[in-house]
């Protein structure tokens, strides 16, 4: 390999990339966060959407949402928090001004979503569900930043089991459940998820945090408090994905601090069976097409023939 990373010889065997979660095949494992890239149309000047595995859309409400006061980003060591609120066009604006860009790209195309109330979630789902362009729904009962929803349904095992069963009843796409970090014992949260019959889990979202100005002694959010994102979080997010992946059957969407292929090798390695880039694209709208490069020659150089060996490889 040339110093600058890429493969000379053509003649070397190119690794086989492809992943699959919960019956959706995905051309490699790599796919943005939901939040961090907008609804795929944001990003395509940057990088060729039909490089991703899966192309993930900011989460959906019943009705449009304008989200928080201002500021709700701020930077940290490590990180960033933010308090967006979830502000979103509102599910049928989506469908009618998003989903026709990106039904152009070959590229599989999951949808974020969320509730105020059960109802709303499952009602949401319904409305996607009937859709050719979308291959799966991602629900998010993890929201730290807003007063209704969100994370009041992920951190109640009970209430976790209540509102996906809820969902289920209302769509047949595969479905895929994220987790938040801000339990206890995610391993309950799973199992119930699990039982209540989501297709795939996802995790981590957000970990609840907050900043202080000094000088002004108010908090950076207007919010106040705000979920921390970016690479100091990954080790608690291997750590949840590791811990998930020994509880459920299901499979799992490792996300946490990813900026750079061995950052994705670790969730890999403790079994997740794809990855979400969600802050790095921030700091480098490309990242993700230098991930899934990279993760190439990681196999070349390692010899493994199919990203999937790499898979629970974990040594104990
Ligand atoms: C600005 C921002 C907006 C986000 N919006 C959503 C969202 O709408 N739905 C969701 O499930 N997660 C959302 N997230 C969480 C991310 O998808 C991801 O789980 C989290 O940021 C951790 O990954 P990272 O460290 O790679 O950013 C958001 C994160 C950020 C930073």
């Amino acid at each position: 390999m040339a110093e600058n990373g890429t493969i000379q010889n053509e003649n070397i065997q190119r690794p086989q990339m492809e992943a699959e979660v919960a019956g959706l095949k995905f051309r490699n494992p790599v796919m943005p966060a939901s939040g961090t890239f907008g609804y795929g149309e944001e990003y395509a000047p940057y990088l060729d959407l039909n490089q991703l595995g899966a192309v993930v859309t900011k989460g959906l409400s019943l009705n449009p949402k304008a989200g928080n006061p201002t500021p709700r980003i701020a930077e940290t060591t490590g990180g960033m928090l933010n308090a967006i609120g979830l502000q979103n066009v509102g599910v049928d604006m989506f469908i009618k001004h998003k989903l026709p860009f990106l039904d152009q790209f070959d590229t599989p195309v999951i949808v974020n979503f969320f509730g105020n109330t059960g109802e709303e979630y499952a009602e949401v789902a319904a409305r996607l569900d009937d859709l050719p362009g979308v291959a799966a729904l991602e629900m998010n009962i993890s929201c730290p930043n807003v007063k209704h929803g969100g994370i009041i349904f992920g951190t109640d095992p009970q209430a976790a089991y209540d509102v996906v069963s809820l969902v289920r009843k209302r769509m047949n796409k595969p479905l895929i459940v994220k987790l938040t970090p801000n339990v206890t014992d995610i391993r309950v949260t799973a199992k119930a998820v699990e039982d209540a019959g989501a297709d795939a889990i996802s995790l981590i979202n957000t970990l609840t945090g907050m900043a202080v100005d000094v000088k002004t002694r108010r908090p950076r959010l207007a919010n106040q408090i705000g979920g921390l994102s970016g690479p100091g979080i990954r080790p608690v997010a291997v750590r949840l994905t590791h811990q998930v992946v020994q509880t459920v059957k299901l499979p799992v969407i490792g996300i946490g601090g990813i900026f750079r292929a061995v950052d994705a090798l670790e969730f890999l390695i403790v079994g997740a069976k794809a990855v979400q880039v969600g802050t790095a694209n921030f700091v480098d709208p490309t990242v993700m097409s230098q991930i899934i490069k990279d993760l190439e020659t990681f196999c070349i150089e390692e010899g493994v023939a199919d990203i999937n060996e790499l898979i629970g490889s974990l040594k104990i």
